[in-house]
Parts: C-alpha cells; sequence; structure tokens
C-alpha cells in the first residue's frame, strides 16, 4: 500500500502571505493535497515551493478570475475535504470600484468567497464531509448590512465600516451554507484570528499605517499565533458541532453584531449575493 498517498484536500485562499501562508506550511504534508491560491504570483510561488502545494493566482477583484480559479480546482481534486476562505484585506471603499463595478470591501471580502465557494459546492459535496472556514473579524461588530445598499451607493462609506460590513458578512455566508448545505455533508464556521501583525493593510494607507508603526509589536500578535484557530479548525474538519458557529480565536459564540443571527438577512444575503454573479 502506499502510504503517502494523499487523502485529504484542503484549499486555502490568501496563502501567498500572512495568516494563511502559516496555515499552508502547518497543514502541508504528504498526505494532504493542498491547493493555495493568492493574487502574487512570486510570493504564492515561494510558499508552493515551501509546501508542495499545486498554486493558482486570481484576484478577487475580478470575478472572472474567481470562476477561472474554481474551474482549475475543480480540475485538479476529486472533492475537498477542508475551504479556508481567508484571503482578504481592507480597502479604500472611496478611491476604486472593483473591475465588476463593486464596492472592493464587499466583492473581495464576501462576494467573490460567496461565488468560489459556490462553484465548488460539487467537489465539496464529493466526500463524506466538508468543511468550509470563513476568516472574518471582530470588526464584524462594526458593520451593518444593507441589502438594498451591499455596494455602499446610499451610505456614506467609511473603511472600518465597509470592511466591518464584509466580516459580518462573512458570518452571514457562514450560517447560510450551515443552514442550506447540512444535507449534503458540507458544515461551516467562521473565525475571527485576532488582531495579527500581517500584511494587513497594505492595501490602505491609513490601517496600513497603524500596522506599520512599532506599536504593532504591542497591539498585534504574530502570524504564526494568528493562523493557530485556522490550523485547529482545518485539523478538526467537518465536525457538525461547529457549523454555523463563528470562533473568536478558539472561542465559539464570539462577540458579533446582532444582524448576524437574522434569519431573513442570512437568506437574503445569499439570494442577493446569488443575483449579482449571476448563479
Ligand atoms: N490581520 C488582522 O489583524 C486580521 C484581523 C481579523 C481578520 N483578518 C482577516 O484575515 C485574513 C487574512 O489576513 P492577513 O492578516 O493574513 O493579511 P495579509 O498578510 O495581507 O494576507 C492577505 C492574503 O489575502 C490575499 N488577498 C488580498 N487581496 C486579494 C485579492 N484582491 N485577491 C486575491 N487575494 C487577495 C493576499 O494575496 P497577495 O499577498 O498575493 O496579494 C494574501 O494572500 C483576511 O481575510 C483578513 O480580513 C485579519
Amino acid at each position: 500500500m502506499n502510504t503517502s498517498a494523499p487523502n485529504k484536500t484542503i484549499v486555502i485562499t490568501g496563502a501567498s502571505d500572512g495568516i494563511g501562508a502559516v496555515a499552508a506550511r502547518a497543514l502541508a504534508g504528504a498526505d494532504v493535497n493542498l491547493v493555495i491560491t493568492g493574487r502574487s504570483a512570486d510570493k504564492l510561488d515561494a510558499v508552493a515551493q515551501a509546501t508542495g502545494a499545486t498554486a493558482f493566482t486570481a484576484d478577487f477583484a475580478k470575478l472572472d478570475d474567481v470562476r477561472d480559479l474554481a474551474e482549475q480546482i475543480a480540475r485538479h481534486v476529486d472533492g475537498i475535504d477542508v475551504l479556508l476562505n481567508n484571503a482578504g484585506g481592507t480597502f479604500e471603499p472611496n478611491k476604486l470600484r472593483t473591475v465588476d463595478g463593486h464596492e472592493p470591501n464587499f466583492q473581495i471580502g464576501h462576494l467573490s468567497p460567496f461565488l468560489l465557494t459556490n462553484l465548488l459546492h460539487p467537489p465539496l459535496a464529493a466526500d463524506d464531509g466538508a468543511l468550509v472556514v470563513n476568516t472574518s473579524s471582530i470588526a464584524n461588530l462594526v458593520g451593518h448590512v444593507d441589502l438594498d445598499d451591499l455596494d455602499w451607493t446610499r451610505r456614506r462609506a467609511f473603511q472600518t465600516r465597509c470592511y466591518g460590513t464584509a466580516k459580518l458578512e462573512n458570518i452571514l455566508f457562514t450560517r447560510g451554507i450551515a443552514k442550506r448545505w447540512a444535507d449534503d455533508g458540507i458544515v461551516s464556521a467562521a473565525v475571527h484570528p485576532g488582531p495579527v501583525g500581517s500584511s494587513f493593510g497594505r492595501d490602505s494607507f491609513f490601517v496600513g499605517l497603524a500596522y506599520r508603526t512599532p506599536l504593532r509589536r504591542f497591539a498585534t500578535i504574530t502570524p504564526e499565533k494568528g493562523a493557530e484557530p485556522l490550523i485547529s479548525l482545518a485539523q478538526r474538519g467537518a465536525d457538525p458541532a461547529v457549523n454555523g458557529v463563528y470562533f473568536e480565536r478558539h472561542k465559539p459564540n464570539g462577540r458579533e453584531s446582532r444582524q448576524a443571527h437574522d434569519p431573513a438577512l442570512i437568506d437574503g444575503l445569499w439570494t442577493r449575493s446569488a443575483q449579482l454573479v449571476g448563479l
């Protein structure tokens, strides 16, 4: 018997840097078919070299990139055991729209992982059980989802609020999966990794400044520490006990916006997002 044949497939987005790269290094192994994605090919290549992972680049500001990515992943895998939807960052909402015309925090933070996960539903449902982890944030507390203004054209778009809203949408999406895909053996959890001194905020002048000052050493934890909850959830796998749960690092039932459990919002966000990406 070939004991080194992969028996588990793990897909990690945003694995070219930060906590995603740390998780990729920790979860790699001879028994794992590891697939990593990122925006920058060079950075992603370095992680692929270190882990033996298969790497695909895609910019989540382009929905067509996400569609191509899903196709490439689906061609490469038989099934998916764990999908870590981790790519993200905080983006200035008023400077530019995405290629598809969306507010960038909304598209990169929510709409693109929503599309990717839906397109990967067949391989996720293929095996006995699968886990989808969405990297959310404590910033969900300052978010507010308005189904009639997902793209921030009617409200003043402050960056923290737009970012927090995308992170709240990660929790709502997690609960959408928990509700809709449980019969397919698919379990989903959301997680706040902590305030991580990663490259986070490099797409935003102000947030980047805060994360680059010497204070960063006192205000943040290392990417190694930040990745720990993602790694332990991935190792735990499709445990029904985590379905629909938002973790604040390792602690279940973290602090969340009052909107996070609203069933109408969970359904409404799913329906509206599906319309926006043409599902
Ligand atoms: N750092 C924190 O304090 C903190 C706190 C709470 C939650 N989070 C969340 O944790 C996740 C990982 O963040 P991190 O701290 O590890 O940050 P990071 O070091 O900046 O890593 C972010 C990852 O996401 C990818 N990414 C960013 N924009 C992308 C885009 N448009 N298309 C495709 N990929 C893109 C990056 O790819 P490239 O490097 O190739 O560009 C990188 O691999 C994010 O979802 C973030 O919101 C972070």
